[in-house]
């Protein structure tokens, strides 16, 4: 048996968070980020909307991407003193992913972050607030998601939360929070949607009801994410339903070693002065990912049915796994993100020596490989990396080299 959830509502198109006017409750705690939110003036028509319902609203503001532990506890302290009864979370994954975790320690005080993190054993939420996802970056998903992110920098890695608990109870997917996103941040959650989509469409876990909502954000993504970048209003609207039918299906395939790798990265070498951003590590990862899952005849043919429905051409699957490899190349290319480790600058963009050297990276590559075996994507994927092969894996990933194995 499998089992598929989704948000009761979805509520979509411009100006649709004036739904927030109907919401019944007493109480409403809105999450939010760093500022942009408050900026552009989205965080005042949420207040002002949740007001006009009757309910008494407080803010918990701040939320830094990629938030720590040490946020989530915050934020949950801050819930357990104004009981709110609904959590509404506004902004990219990272606001929305905090208030996800805040909300179990608010429904479970006494829960730690390691029983949080414990696979599909999150207890019973809803029984003092319910959830409300308002995305304003178009990557993430996370508002119709059952996961949450949550970094732990004493460790320097990144620990998915996953539960059909925390899958929100309305997802808001309104364009009008994604047009004042900058160009790079477009880039970087318009490949981790790519990569959302490809990685649900050949995991393990994937079914008659995951695999139309995949194979549609990848030709959505195909035709709409560089147009985007590049400035086009109504595909960016586009983009935003696309990453969250790609959030929809990985949400219920689950995902693969992209990301199992691209957690175990972005935090790795923040001591060298910066982050690998999410998107980023996953459009680095994706094309040599995909060679390596194709030596799987399964995988093999699954990625020769995306090919086929990007209209890619290929005389069979090895030409149509090199032509969708050679596909995603040319989008990093066009959406300025570099194709390696090595490139990869601290501002995110190629350069010729990128801020991770490479004897760090090399004195890091075991411990990170391992983490990588370990992180909760790794069961799904295809094919399953021995630690020798997850090694080599990422030293084709720093250097930017063929993978033959
Ligand atoms: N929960 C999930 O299912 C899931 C899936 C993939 C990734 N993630 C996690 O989500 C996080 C990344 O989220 P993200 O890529 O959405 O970025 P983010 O939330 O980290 O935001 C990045 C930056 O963009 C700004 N920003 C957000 N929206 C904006 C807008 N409309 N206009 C201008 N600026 C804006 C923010 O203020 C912030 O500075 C990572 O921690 C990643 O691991 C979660
Ligand atoms: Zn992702």
């Amino acid at each position: 048996m499998a089992r598929f959830t989704l948000p009761r509502d979805l509520y979509h198109g411009k100006g649709s968070m004036e739904i927030l006017k109907t919401f019944k409750g007493e109480r409403a705690m809105v999450c939010v980020g760093g500022g942009s939110m408050k900026k552009f003036g989205f965080l005042d028509k949420i207040v002002g909307y949740l007001q006009e319902a009757g309910m008494e609203v407080r803010l918990f503001e701040g939320i830094e991407p990629d938030p720590s532990v040490d946020t989530v506890m915050k934020g949950a302290a801050a819930m357990a003193e104004f009981q709110p009864d609904w959590i509404v979370a506004v902004g990219g994954g990272s606001p929305i992913d905090a208030a996800k975790a805040m909300w179990i320690k608010y429904e479970y005080p006494e829960i730690t972050f390691e029983q949080m993190c414990v696979v599909f054993g999150i207890p019973e939420l809803r029984k003092k607030a319910r959830f409300c996802a308002i995305p304003s970056t178009s990557g993430t998903a996370t508002e119709v998601t059952a996961f949450a992110v949550i970094t732990d920098y004493e460790k320097g890695i990144k620990y998915p939360l996953a539960d059909f608990e925390i899958t929100p109870d309305v997802a808001i997917v309104d364009p009008d929070l994604a047009e004042t996103m900058p160009k790079k941040l477009v880039a970087h959650t318009g490949m981790d949607a790519m990569t959302h989509a490809v990685e649900a469409y050949v995991s393990t876990a994937n079914c008659d009801f995951t695999n139309p909502l995949a194979i549609g954000a990848i030709k959505m993504i195909q035709s709409d994410l560089v147009d985007s970048y590049n400035g086009d209003m109504d595909k960016r609207a586009s983009m935003h339903n696309a990453q969250c039918l790609a959030g929809m299906a990985f949400s219920n395939a689950l995902l693969g070693i992209v990301h199992s790798m691209a957690h175990k990265t972005g935090a790795i070498f923040e001591d060298y002065g910066a982050h690998i951003i999410h998107g980023a590590a996953n459009a680095m990862y994706l094309p040599k990912v995909i060679a390596f899952n194709a030596k799987d005849p399964t995988a093999k043919a699954r990625y020769g049915q995306i090919a086929d429905e990007m209209k890619l051409g290929g005389a069979n699957d090895d030409e149509k796994v090199a032509n969708l490899i050679a596909y995603l190349r040319k989008m990093n290319d066009d959406l300025n993100i570099p194709q390696c480790i090595k490139h990869y600058g601290a501002d995110s963009y190629p350069c010729e020596q990128g801020f991770v050297p490479e004897e760090v990276f090399l004195a890091r590559l075991p411990e990170i490989a391992k983490n990588a075996i370990g992180d909760a994507c790794t069961g799904s994927n295809p094919r399953q990396p021995s630690q020798e092969e997850m090694e080599k894996l990422f030293k084709c990933c720093y250097y930017d080299l063929e993978v033959d194995f």
